[in-house]
């Protein structure tokens, strides 16, 4: 799979990847992800990449021309199955969402900044708008980080157990029931003895009950899907 984010940030973006899965995934070749800083496709002396919006009112609105610039050279190199647009008013990125785009072989994802992009970059050059929540950041950059996490954990190969990423929470629906490790107790803190049984069968059901019951009490909704 290949990345393609464009940022006026690229500073900001970088660090995220640079340590731990993703790192590793990155060295692995399972995954590349290029950086494009937007300024290097604007055409003043100025580097700008925004302008007052038309009709009046505050905040300022990033251009088409360097967004198109800078998608249209990508495109001329590669095609690609989705670009992605990271906005507080896009679809509000879930499990099923980082397992639809994990499946993906090139995406470009563009970070807004400022009071967002003009209208007319989402209705030409944008296939998807993803929200990391009901929230509104400084600009698309740290949602891009949360949104590449999510997606490149999935991808076969980058996390070291094969089975893991398909027993984290929401992968079916439910949350993750409770893990334990050593020690077998601590300060009088006991783990449930069932998982010292050997009995494989018994603790499934123990994990499976165990979820549905989170679930139910912390996020009923899911199980309404
Ligand atoms: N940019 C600003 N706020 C955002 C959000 N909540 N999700 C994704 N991108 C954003």
């Amino acid at each position: 799979m290949r990345i393609d984010i464009i940022t006026v940030l690229p500073e900001l973006l970088k660090s995220p990847f640079e340590a731990s899965i993703l790192k590793r995934a990155i060295a692995a070749n399972l995954v590349d992800v290029h950086f494009h800083n937007l300024r290097d496709y604007t055409t003043d002396n100025y580097k700008s990449v925004d302008d007052t919006q038309y009709g009046g009112g505050a905040g300022m609105v990033m251009m088409v021309e360097p967004i198109d610039k800078c998608i249209s050279k990508l495109k001329s190199e590669r095609d690609y199955d989705e670009v992605i647009y990271m906005t507080p008013d896009g679809e509000t990125l879930n499990q099923k969402i980082a397992n639809q785009i994990s499946l993906k072989e090139n995406v470009i994802i563009l970070c807004g900044h400022y009071k967002g992009v003009d209208q007319r970059v989402r209705d030409h050059l944008i296939t998807r708008e993803i929200s990391i929540g009901d929230y509104v950041l400084s600009g698309g950059e740290l949602g891009a980080a949360v949104l590449c996490d999510a997606v490149i954990r999935l991808i076969p190969g980058v996390l070291g157990n094969e089975t893991s990423a398909l027993t984290d929470s929401f992968q079916d629906n439910l949350l993750a029931p409770p893990i334990y490790t050593k020690p077998r107790e601590y300060k009088g803190w006991k783990v449930p003895e069932l998982l010292f049984s050997g009995n494989f069968p018994e603790i499934e059901k123990w994990r499976e009950a165990e979820a549905y019951k989170r679930t139910k009490t912390r996020r009923p909704d899911l199980l309404d899907e």
